[in-house]
C-alpha cells in the first residue's frame, strides 16, 4: 500500500528547507533571479538529481526535468508549479505543486514502470511577476508566447530583464527552443493550494479547479504639485496623495458594486520626495483587476479609467494610466477535469469545482495544451502571507489523488493509443 503520510512529510520537509532560502532573515522573500531565488533553485535541483532525474535550466531560468517514455507516441505531460515568491510570501505558493510534482517523478522512477508519455517536472522561475510586474515569465517561455519585448522591462535597481538573465547566466537566445513544442503537448497538472477559504470552511481537503480568473494590472501616476504645507490653501492644491486616495476608494466601491467575479486591489502607492511638510506632487500607485469574465473585465476595465480620469480632472491632477499586463481568463480542459474529478472521488471526497481567482502558470499553458489544476485547502484560506499553512493530512490525501489521477491518466492515454493498459495503472492497485 502506498504510504501516503511518509510522502507527505518528506515533501513538508523540503518546503520548509526551501523557505529557509530567502532574501530577508524574517520571513520568505525569494523574488526571481536574487541570489536567494537561485539558491533555492539549486537546492531543489539538487533533490531531483539524487531521485536520479537528470535535470537542465532552461534560457528564462526555469529547472526541468523528464522522464522519457520509450513508448514512440509518447507526449509530453508537464507537472508544474512556480519557485519564486512574493514578498513577505508563505511558504506554500508554488513550492508545494513543484515538491508535490518532484515526489511523483519519485514514484514512477521508483517503480521502473514503462510510461505511457513522458513526464517533464517544471519548476518555473517567474510566476508572480513581483521584480519586473509581468508575472508568468517563466510559463510562457514553455508556451511559446514569451514576448522579446519585456527583456528591456526594469526592476526597481534599473536592471533590465536581459541583464539580469545574463547574471543567471541564462542563455535567452535559445528562448524559442525553450517551448514545448505544440504537437508535443499531452497536458499539464498543476497543483497549489487554494489561496481561499472555500475548502477551509467546507472542510474538503482538495478540489478542482474549472478556470483561472482573467487580470489586468495598471500602473497609474497622479501628478499634482508639491508645495508647502502651511501657506499654500486648501482650495488651491493640486495633491495628488488626495487623488490617490480618493482612487482607492473608487476602486474599492466600483467592485463591491459588481458583487460576485470582479475584484479590484491597490496594493502598492508610492509618494515620491514625500515628507511631512510638504503637499505630495506625485503618487504612483497599483491597480490589480480580474474576473474570470472576460467581457466583465474588459467593461470594467474602460468604466473605472474613465472615473479616474474624471477624477483627476476634476482635481486638477495629471494622470499617466499606463496598462503593464493583461491576461485573459482560462479554462481548463474538461476532458482532463473528469479524469481528475474521477480520481477524487475514487479516493473518497467530495467532487468540488472552483474558479481560481489566484493568477496560475496554467494560465499561459492553457494556450497551447489542455491544463488542469488540482487545489489543496490552506489554513483558513490564508495566503501571500507567512501563516500560509497546509495541513499533513491534506498534503496526503492530495498526494492519493494525484496518484490515482496520474494512474487514471496512463489508462486513458493508452486506450487513446489503443494499447494494452500500462502499468502506471499499478500505482494505485484498487483503481
Ligand atoms: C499570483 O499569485 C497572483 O494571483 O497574483
Ligand atoms: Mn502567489
Ligand atoms: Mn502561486
Amino acid at each position: 500500500m502506498p504510504d501516503y503520510p511518509s510522502r507527505a512529510e518528506r515533501i513538508m520537509q523540503r518546503i520548509h528547507e526551501l523557505a529557509v532560502i530567502s532574501e530577508e532573515a524574517d520571513g520568505v522573500t525569494r523574488t526571481f533571479g536574487t541570489p536567494a531565488f537561485l539558491q533555492g533553485r539549486a537546492l531543489v535541483q539538487g533533490w531531483c538529481e539524487a531521485a536520479g532525474l537528470s535535470t537542465r535550466l532552461d534560457g528564462i531560468g526555469n529547472l526541468r526535468a523528464r522522464l522519457v517514455s520509450a513508448n514512440p507516441l509518447a507526449k509530453t505531460f508537464v507537472l508544474a508549479s512556480h519557485i519564486d515568491t512574493v514578498v513577505n510570501a508563505g511558504k506554500f505558493d508554488g513550492p508545494l505543486g513543484v515538491l508535490m510534482g518532484l515526489d511523483l517523478l519519485e514514484q514512477l522512477l521508483a517503480k521502473q514502470a514503462p510510461l505511457p508519455f513522458h513526464v517533464e517536472l517544471i519548476a518555473f522561475s517567474d510566476e508572480e511577476g513581483v521584480r519586473f510586474h509581468t508575472t508568468y515569465l517563466g510559463s510562457t517561455v514553455v508556451a511559446g508566447s514569451f514576448d522579446h519585448g519585456w527583456l528591456t522591462r526594469e526592476d526597481a535597481g534599473g536592471i533590465s530583464l536581459a541583464r539580469a538573465l545574463e547574471t543567471m547566466e541564462a542563455d535567452t537566445t535559445r528562448l524559442a527552443d525553450d517551448a514545448i513544442p505544440a504537437n508535443d503537448w499531452l497536458g499539464y497538472f498543476e497543483m497549489h493550494i487554494e489561496q481561499g477559504p472555500v475548502l477551509w470552511e467546507r472542510e474538503i481537503p482538495v478540489a478542482l479547479v474549472t478556470a483561472i480568473a482573467g487580470q489586468m494590472r495598471v500602473e497609474l501616476t497622479f501628478t499634482g504639485m508639491a508645495g508647502h504645507a502651511g501657506t499654500v490653501p486648501m482650495n488651491m492644491r493640486q495633491d495628488a496623495l488626495c487623488a490617490a486616495a480618493e482612487f482607492v476608494l473608487i476602486t474599492e466601491q466600483f467592485a463591491l458594486s459588481h458583487g460576485q467575479g470582479l475584484v479590484a486591489t491597490v496594493g502598492k502607492l508610492s509618494l515620491r520626495q514625500s515628507a511631512s511638510n510638504v503637499i505630495p506632487g506625485e503618487v504612483t500607485c497599483s491597480l490589480d483587476l480580474r474576473s474570470p469574465d472576460a467581457a466583465q473585465l474588459a467593461e470594467a476595465y474602460a468604466v473605472l479609467q474613465a472615473y479616474i480620469e474624471a477624477l483627476a480632472t476634476q482635481r486638477h491632477v495629471a494622470l499617466a494610466w499606463n496598462l503593464v499586463q493583461q491576461t485573459a481568463p482560462a479554462a481548463c480542459d474538461p476532458g482532463l477535469n473528469e479524469t481528475l474529478a474521477e480520481a477524487i472521488a475514487d479516493a473518497g471526497h467530495e467532487v468540488v469545482a472552483l474558479v481560481s481567482g489566484a493568477g496560475h502558470d496554467a494560465v499561459p499553458i492553457s494556450a497551447v495544451a489542455p491544463v488542469t489544476m488540482m487545489f489543496i485547502r490552506c489554513y483558513k484560506g490564508i495566503s501571500h502571507n507567512p501563516l500560509e499553512n497546509v495541513e499533513p493530512a491534506d498534503l496526503a490525501a492530495a498526494i492519493e489523488v494525484a496518484d490515482r489521477f496520474l494512474a487514471r491518466l496512463a489508462v486513458v492515454i493508452a486506450r487513446r493509443n489503443d494499447e494494452a493498459i500500462l502499468p502506471l495503472s499499478a500505482t494505485n492497485p484498487e483503481m
